[in-house]
């Protein structure tokens, strides 16, 4: 083996997110000599764009509220196809996570008594989101940082792992580069934990920034990991549309879960025309009954739950409806709906969107205190993911554990907002002390040298390509995904989309990258998009093989949700360098709880 610096731990963290960074607390806390790698600078995570805050059943403003009830919630919003043992514990977990956070240094928003205040989000019967303003996921990297780093963990910033490596089945190693220096560093642990996020850069517009490239899910499909539900990608209803320069960033829900109203360019409240037949009775029936229950939500009332404004319908509708309208010609002038929270007191917005206020004024010179904003749907997030063992965090290859964005199961078919936060710290914790109890009875890492010298070498062949730079590449990847396999599908388009990926893949074969390896952006995506390329293709052969609509998967050639459809995950793996997709049963939700959802009836 070439001689490569080498760092060995007992358990290494890939991603510094809400995710890794609660893994990493735990296995240290349980005495692992343990690292965080992050290809960005520690605290940069997508983490921050959950803004409005951490669903958990803490039932402060809403005595009523309880894990059964956030449990039935997030069943009902992934519809049903979410792993229920995941489900469970996240609805038990969450306070107590929470409440951890708390003691940990996170300064929350606070109800008159004193106690953590708690606001309602689409899906959630309930007032249930912890919040910090409209900065909550700062807010929780800011404490999981401070933990982390008082803890003693080591961090690897600005270092991208480009591929595991393996003794046998099991995982034992982790080749990288320096982002800066392009010099390549080998990582040797007992045990790894993914929690890299999503990979929202494959399409064009989203709420993700540069770091979102799918790396996770694509370097454990290479180890020989499983993959489940790729084809529910969330399009969150609402992103900024103007100026271009930064279309797509978050516009958070909490506008809406604080009394924002969506208008098209006619003035009309549309969400009323777009509720589903069947949850029609949970909101309000006109203007007035959903402003009796702002007013209650307001004066620290407790609301009609029947009453609920129209926009907090759940996301895949909202983010529907919003399409439907631009497309049916009545969109705002550049492409989006209105929010409008203009009509609240100045000081109530500033108070508790203060994010949104600077975001739109310095980034749109738009007031939101005194006009509408405009907005439409953006790629947000990733339902889908590495498949892992609900109570461990256990991927099926041996050595690889994953939490959070990177993995699937907890969100089903679409996932409630607030749902993130809250997974990433209940499943942070498992994956972290499950990643420690492998390593605490594993054998010393090893691997073939050759193995990490054939990475290298793969990794420096885009400096001797005679083709094109990776930034067309990624943006004709971009272009395709967004408009052949968005918000909605149909067959023929994804089978161009299909198509449309095997030239890009011909493309990338002799992608070129000029210069050296000193810092090197486009030499770094050029390998990022082998990344984004497999998981696309993943993605649109999922969405190909479920042929209905459910959450987050629109089809208009198959509007409707099949029951043949609900048994089972869909599965992605890599045979032979191919990316395969069958279909892997549900677990069987046990009797005490599917009880839960026949005493709604
Ligand atoms: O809209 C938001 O604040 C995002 C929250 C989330 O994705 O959980």
């Amino acid at each position: 083996m070439a001689s490569y610096e080498t760092h060995e731990f007992d358990v290494i963290v890939v991603g510094a997110g809400g995710a890794g960074l609660r893994a990493a607390i735990e296995a240290s806390a349980l005495g692992c000599k343990t690292a965080i790698v992050c290809k960005s600078l520690l605290g940069k995570a997508h983490t921050v764009m959950a803004e409005g805050g951490i669903a958990a059943a803490l039932a402060h403003v809403d005595a009523q509220d309880n894990w059964q009830t956030h449990f039935k919630d997030t069943m009902k919003g992934g519809q049903m196809l979410n792993n229920w043992r995941m489900a469970q514990l996240h609805a038990q977990e969450a306070p107590e996570r929470v409440r951890e956070l708390e003691r940990w240094g996170a300064v929350f928003d606070r109800t008159p008594d004193g106690r953590i205040l708690q606001r309602p989000f689409g899906g959630h019967t309930y007032r249930r989101l912890a919040h910090v303003g409209d900065r909550t996921g700062l807010e929780l990297i800011r404490t999981l940082q401070d933990r982390g780093v008082h803890q003693g963990i080591s961090v690897f910033m600005e270092c991208t792992v480009a591929r595991f490596l393996k003794d046998g089945d099991r995982v034992t190693g982790a080749f990288a580069y320096w982002r800066e220096n392009g010099r390549f560093v080998v990582f040797k642990a007992k045990a790894f934990v993914l929690a890299t996020g999503g990979i929202g850069k494959a399409y064009k517009i989203t709420s993700n920034s540069w770091e979102y490239t799918g790396d996770g899910q694509s370097m454990a499909l290479e180890a020989g990991a499983e993959l489940l539900d790729m084809d529910f990608i969330q399009f969150h209803p609402t992103g900024m549309v103007w100026p271009p320069g930064v279309m797509g960033i978050l516009v958070t829900e909490s506008v809406r879960a604080e009394g924002g109203i969506l208008r098209n360019s006619l003035g009309e409240r549309f969400m009323w025309k777009y509720l589903p037949e069947n949850k029609r009775a949970e909101f309000a029936k006109n203007e007035s009954e959903a402003k009796e229950w702002l007013a209650d939500h307001m004066g620290g009332r407790n609301p009609d739950f029947n009453k609920r404004p129209p926009e907090l319908s759940t996301r895949d509708n909202v983010a529907r409806a919003i399409y439907a309208e631009v497309k049916e010609g009545r969109g705002t002038p550049h492409g989006g709906a209105y929010l409008d929270i203009s009509y609240l007191p100045e000081e109530r917005v500033k108070k508790k969107l203060p994010s949104m206020y600077h975001q739109f004024k310095d980034l749109a010179d738009v007031d939101i205190t005194k006009e509408p904003m405009e907005v439409g749907p953006t790629t947000h997030y990733a339902m889908g993911g590495i498949y892992v063992e609900p109570d461990t965090g256990a991927n099926n290859v041996p050595g690889l554990f994953g939490a959070g964005e990177v993995t699937a199961g907890v969100n089903g078919a679409n996932r409630l907002g607030g749902n993130s936060l809250s997974d990433l710290i209940v499943f942070g914790q498992r994956a972290g002390a499950g990643a420690a109890a492998f390593a605490k009875s594993a054998p010393a890492p090893a691997f073939k040298d050759e193995d990490a010298d054939k990475v290298a070498k793969e990794l420096v062949a885009p400096f001797e390509g005679k083709g094109e730079d990776p930034y067309a590449i990624h943006r004709d990847l971009q272009e395709s995904m967004q408009s052949l396999v968005g918000i909605y599908r149909e067959e023929k388009d994804m089978l161009k989309a299909l198509e449309k990926l095997q030239e890009l893949k011909k493309r990338h074969e002799t992608v070129r990258v000029d210069g050296s390896r000193l810092y090197n952006p486009g030499w770094h995506l050029a390998w990022d998009l082998r990344h984004m390329l497999r998981l696309s293709e993943g993605i649109t052969r999922c969405a190909l093989d479920r042929k209905e609509s459910r959450g987050a998967h629109s089809r208009l050639d198959f509007p409707k949700m099949d029951p043949a459809y609900a048994k089972h995950n869909t599965r992605v793996r890599l045979v032979d360098g191919q990316v395969v997709v069958d279909r892997k049963p549900l677990p069987e939700m046990p009797d005490e709880l599917k009880k839960l959802f026949e005493e709604k009836k």
